[in-house]
């Protein structure tokens, strides 16, 4: 299989700008990398597409602020035949040289991050402190993190420690027409709806400045296009997948809804 010629299972991905090449040299140096942008933007279908085009599994863990260093290097369990040690998800990273992708990085708490400094740097070592081992990251093994700026973020943030051992990434949603053939493709719709419903979008996402605190995604523009697709009047659809989700304020509702009459007459 060559990398030219996407196998059937290939993950589908429109490429910004540079990234792919920019990941692929990350993952040839050996360079944790983190992933920055709004939500639903692209960054989690820009893992999958690279671990794909990198032959590496994926392992993804969505952090929490719940989520313990046991959770992810692993812990000592109780079975029939005694206590046994299993890993969690990033000790099998490690050993594998998987892939391991760590969403909204920022929910977990500091703690437990630190457990991912000696990974991310020169060392590429996992210390499990209850088993007294020290695992060496196998080839291939990169850390990927993401996290979504400025979203309520005011306490919550990275450690410089953390943030100085990734090369940063910068995500946003794509310029129109990009955005649109992303629509048109994943939401199964022509074209010219697929302009449509960017157009839609790029007008929604104005209303940032009239207080509409979350503006509409790619996702959500190609939900609108799929409910279309199976049959659901225009109007409905795009309140149901795009208005709806993003404010309960009637003042933006309604603002929103006049640009969804405006935009498809
Ligand atoms: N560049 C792109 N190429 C192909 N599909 C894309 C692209 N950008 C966005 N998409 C589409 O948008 C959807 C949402 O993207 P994705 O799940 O990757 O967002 P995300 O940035 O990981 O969001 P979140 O921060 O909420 O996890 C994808 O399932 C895919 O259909
Ligand atoms: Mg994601």
């Amino acid at each position: 299989m060559s990398k030219d010629d996407p196998a059937p299972d290939a993950p589908y991905y429109l490429e910004n700008g540079g990234e792919v090449a920019l990941f692929e040299q990350c993952h040839r140096r050996q360079l944790a990398v983190m992933l920055k942008g709004p939500t639903g933007c692209g960054k989690t279908r820009f893992v999958e597409y690279m671990a794909w085009r990198l032959q590496r599994p994926l392992i993804t863990i969505s952090c929490h602020d719940d989520l313990s260093t046991s959770d992810l290097v692993g812990r000592f369990l109780i079975g029939a035949a005694g206590t046994a040690w299993h890993d969690g998800p990033l000790t099998r990273a490690v050993r594998e040289g998987a892939i391991c992708y760590l969403d909204e990085v920022v929910e977990a708490r500091q703690d437990t991050v630190v457990v991912l400094h000696p990974l991310s740097d020169h060392r590429r070592m996992l210390p499990i402190d209850k088993t007294g081992d020290t695992v060496a990251a196998a080839p291939g093994f990169q850390l990927v993190v993401s996290y979504n700026p400025g979203y309520q973020r005011m306490l919550k943030d990275m450690k410089p420690s953390t943030r100085q051992r990734f090369v940063a990434f910068d995500f946003d949603f794509p310029p129109p027409e990009r955005e649109a053939a992303i629509v048109a493709h994943e939401g199964q719709v022509e074209p010219s709806l697929a302009i449509a419903l960017v157009t839609l979008g790029t007008r929604l996402r104005q209303l940032r400045d009239r207080g509409l605190a979350e503006v509409p995604s790619t996702r959500l523009l190609i939900a609108a296009a799929r409910l279309i697709g199976g049959g659901i009047p225009v109007a409905d659809a795009c309140y149901a997948a795009i208005v709806a989700p993003l404010s309960d304020e009637p003042a933006l509702v309604g603002a929103m809804r006049d640009l969804v009459g405006a935009s498809f007459v």
